[in-house]
């Protein structure tokens, strides 16, 4: 018989044992090329689109997209010097996966971490324009003009900020959503009118959102987040031929 038995595939995928992979199976929750699996079923893991609830399983030849709602105190980078903890040590993927873009040690929230590099790439060209938006508790309290700079731009040591929707929570809390990636942007923002931050929480990552993502927790996103990140990029074409229906 051709092929590899896909609870083998599933297993090395990250989606526990063999048998219960196989329980994954009968329950109907895996599909491969977009129809429902069956036990007994061969794939071919470098040809084959195997889902699982909807999301694409990390096997070798998939690009897989995890969403990571990154706690306060981790670092960013693939790996560190000092030995404080990634978040590539949060996730475990099967397959390697790196960070797309980056959020400082200290800021909290939604984190992107995949194998796509043409999508990463995409999202964070500096002309990609994916609105990603911010949680701000700042010391003191935002007075109208403030909020207006913030709005209109505001001058930084590498120049001038492009216009962004930011409003005001409650006091000392505002949402901001910035177009850009500049280092440390949204903390160097608030400081150039008069507010440090003190706790900053990324709550969307464009058309990506998960209020119900603990700090620390991640999970994959599902064919239709990734369809939706894709035409935010404007990777439309590529989905036909990498995505199942
Ligand atoms: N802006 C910042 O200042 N820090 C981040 O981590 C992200 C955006």
């Amino acid at each position: 018989m051709e092929g590899e038995r896909l609870q083998k595939t599933l297993a090395r995928a990250g989606y526990g044992s063999r048998r219960s992979c196989e329980l994954l199976i009968v329950e109907g929750r895996v599909t491969i090329d977009g129809r429902v699996a069956e036990l007994g079923n061969r794939v071919d893991p470098a040809v084959s689109v195997i889902c699982v609830d909807g999301a694409l399983a990390a096997t070798s030849q998939n690009t897989v997209y995890f969403l990571l709602n990154k706690p306060d105190g981790v670092v960013t980078t693939a790996s560190d010097p000092h030995g404080r903890t990634t978040v590539l040590d949060l996730v475990t993927s099967p397959v390697r996966v790196f960070p797309v873009g980056r959020l400082d040690m200290n800021t909290e929230g939604l984190l992107l971490l995949t194998n796509d590099g043409r999508l990463a790439h995409l999202l964070t060209h500096p002309s990609s324009h994916i609105g990603k938006e911010y949680l701000v508790r700042v010391e003191g309290d935002p007075s109208p003009g403030a909020i207006r700079r913030l709005r209109e731009g505001v001058m930084l040591d590498d120049g001038l900020t492009s216009p962004a929707q930011v409003s005001r929570v409650s006091e000392g809390l505002l949402r901001i959503v910035i177009h850009e990636g500049r280092n440390r942007q949204v903390r160097r923002m608030c400081a150039a009118v008069g507010h440090e931050v003190t706790r900053l929480v990324r709550t969307r990552i464009g058309p990506l959102h998960d209020a119900t993502l603990a700090p620390g927790a991640y999970r994959q996103l599902s064919v239709s987040e990734v369809r939706r990140l894709f035409e935010a990029v404007g990777m439309t074409d590529e989905m036909a031929s990498t995505m199942p229906a």
